[in-house]
């Protein structure tokens, strides 16, 4: 099927595994910290015939999200679609977080967002347009608690997506977000890996009383379950959209929020 992204160029931040790996089909830039993880992704992507180049950086800093928009126009010479998919959680309670906690979440949660945009728009502009898809998590109107710095940052991200969205669709470029939960990646590997002790369980016991307890569908999703509506919304079919957030959640805000 055509995805309507032939000949675009696509930067996905933080893309070496989980949803941001899964989201593919136009030439694509991709940049996460890890060098090995990044080189594997590559070469999985360029064996589906997708022409790739892996950036290393990090992208809680504004010099590591300046290296990779560099690297990416360098290579390719121009950005269409930006997936802001860096995102990282650490359990936090408000009064077990600190300072410094706050202030790494804010990193990569939100600032990424704001620098990587700060940084493509121009080329955007001088394109005639582009695409950006912010992703965030239901968690951002709806939180499920004991992530108080990571939902306060996801929703801070949203509100970000919306205002971007009017100030850039005069320029053709559209903002919108993906809110997903309960994708299984290595990120939520981590998470149940922090609730066996208080759960007295293992953590595949972990995951099917979270996802009999939480989830309608019954199960978790797979990464390729959410990058579907991301690499829509990228694409030339999506040309009426803009500031929308669309939970990819399996039903579970609906049931039980
Ligand atoms: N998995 C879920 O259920 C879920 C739910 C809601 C939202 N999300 C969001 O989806 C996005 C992708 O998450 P995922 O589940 O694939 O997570 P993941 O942990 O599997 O992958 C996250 C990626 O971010 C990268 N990353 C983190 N910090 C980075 C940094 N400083 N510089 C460069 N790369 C960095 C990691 O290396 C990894 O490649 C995140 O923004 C996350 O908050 C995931």
């Amino acid at each position: 099927m055509d995805l309507g992204l032939g000949g675009k160029v696509a930067l996905v931040t933080a893309a070496s595994r989980g949803i941001g790996r899964a989201v593919a089909g136009a030439d694509v830039a991709i940049c996460a910290r890890g060098r090995d993880a990044l080189d594997e992704a590559v070469a999985a992507l360029r064996g589906h015939g997708v022409e790739a180049v892996g950036i290393p950086a990090d992208v809680a800093t504004a010099e590591g999200v300046t290296d990779v928009v560099d690297a990416t126009v360098e290579r390719f010479r121009r950005i269409d679609v930006l997936v802001n998919n860096a995102g990282e959680a650490w359990s936090g309670r408000m009064l077990e977080t600190s300072d410094e906690q706050w202030a790494s979440c804010l990193d990569i949660n939100l600032y990424s967002a704001v620098r990587f945009t700060r940084a493509v728009v121009p080329h955007m502009r001088r394109q005639g347009g582009g695409r950006i898809v912010n992703i965030s998590t239901v968690g951002a109107h709806s939180p499920i608690g004991g992530l108080v710095d990571y939902e306060a940052a996801k929703a801070a991200l949203l509100t970000f997506s919306k205002t971007m969205a009017g100030e850039l669709a005069a320029d053709n470029i559209l903002v919108n977000s993906v809110c997903p939960a309960l994708i299984h990646t290595p990120l939520w590997d981590r998470l149940a890996d922090g609730m066996i002790p208080a759960m007295g369980a293992t953590r595949e016991e972990v995951f099917h009383r979270l996802a009999t307890q939480f989830l309608p569908v019954g199960r978790f999703a797979t990464p390729d379950e959410v990058s579907g509506l991301v690499v829509f919304l990228a694409s030339s079919r999506a040309t009426f959209i803009a500031g929308v957030a669309y939970d990819v959640d399996g039903g579970c805000t609906r049931s039980i929020l």
